[in-house]
């Protein structure tokens, strides 16, 4: 996909264009980090798998892009996080006010890019995506320091603040190929799926990775109080003292004690349960395909769903 990505890279670099220096300073700076893309190579090979070749899928695929940049922006202000894509992060270079203000104008941007496509289904599957990611940040927002946070509340905020995105994309692709309700529901599925999946293995690395293959810090969510699943599964299979040394860990945060947790969250097998639970989500975003004619791009798509489980970075 060398050659279509080349091409949505260069309707990025166009539509950051602003009058104003620093939001190009910003955008740019964060853009040109790099990222892995995923979100718009979502749009394209759906597209390609359902036969639409027209140049508005670049348009689309940039829009996401868009929107995915502006919620990372955001997320590492909430987050108060430093590093991004092995870089020092926008909030830490420019501040706060700078981040959250150069978010919303790649929102806005994202959506002037879809109306220029014209048709009212896509602003539709775009709005109503952008309005669940912000539910999920909220609702994670309340999440925070709660000990007693279910595996389904968990899984709620992961659908909502990821998972919605991919299945947009994914979505968008079948929208602009025309394609009948069923096969939509299908792509949906598998964009729903596998960002459950990805988000998963991100909850996994930030326990598990290692910080330069990354670009991200790791141990954040332990940090903050962020209880994921690599945590909520060791909590339910240790000791009561353990536990004790958790529960007070997620309400108060604890960066001294990460050690002593990750030791714990090791032995209980929390990690591997947590990579299963990746798998699985991917198994169904698999299934989904088979209700797509065979193609290169369905094998692509097959071929993602293996590497988001798999990855490292
Ligand atoms: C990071 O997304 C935020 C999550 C939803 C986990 P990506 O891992 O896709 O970030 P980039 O774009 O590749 O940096
Ligand atoms: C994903 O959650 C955030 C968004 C969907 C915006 P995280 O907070 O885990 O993402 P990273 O780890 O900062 O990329
Ligand atoms: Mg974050
Ligand atoms: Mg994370």
């Amino acid at each position: 996909m060398a050659a279509e990505m080349h091409q949505v890279d260069q309707v990025i670099r166009q539509r950051l264009a602003s009058e104003v220096a620093l939001i190009n300073q910003i955008s740019h700076y964060i853009v040109s980090a790099g990222g892995k893309r995923i979100r718009p190579r979502l749009v394209l090979l759906f597209a390609e798998a359902l036969g639409f070749t027209g140049p508005e899928r670049f348009e689309l695929a940039a829009s996401v892009e868009f929107i995915h940049t502006a919620t990372l922006l955001h997320d590492d202000v909430v987050d108060e996080s430093s590093l991004r894509r092995g870089r020092k992060t926008a909030n830490a270079l420019f501040g706060n006010a700078a981040s959250v203000l150069v978010g919303d104008f790649l929102y806005s941007r994202a959506f002037q890019m879809m109306v220029s496509v014209n048709r009212m289904r896509v602003l539709e599957v775009l709005a109503d995506a952008t309005n669940v990611i912000a539910e999920g940040e909220v609702l994670q927002l309340m999440n925070m320091h709660d000990p007693d946070l279910g595996v389904d509340d968990y899984l709620r905020v992961i659908r909502y603040k990821t998972a919605k995105l991919f299945e947009a994309s994914a979505r968008l692709g079948a929208v602009l190929a025309g394609a009948e309700p069923a096969i939509e529901e299908a792509c949906a599925d598998y964009g729903r799926s596998l960002g459950t999946a990805f988000q998963i293995v991100d909850d996994l690395l930030d326990y598990d990775g290692d910080t330069v293959t990354l670009g991200k810090n790791v141990g954040d969510d332990l940090r903050e109080g962020k209880p994921t699943l690599p945590l909520l599964v060791a909590m339910s299979r240790c000791s009561e003292v353990e536990r004790q040394l958790m529960r007070h860990a997620v309400e108060h945060g604890e960066p001294d004690r990460l050690d002593e947790i990750l030791t714990i969250v090791r032995r209980t097998g929390a990690l591997q349960a947590t990579h299963e639970a990746a798998r699985a989500e991917a198994d169904k975003a698999r299934d989904a395909l088979s209700a797509l004619p065979a193609s290169a791009a369905r094998e692509a798509l097959l071929e993602l769903c293996a590497r988001s489980v798999e990855r490292s970075s």
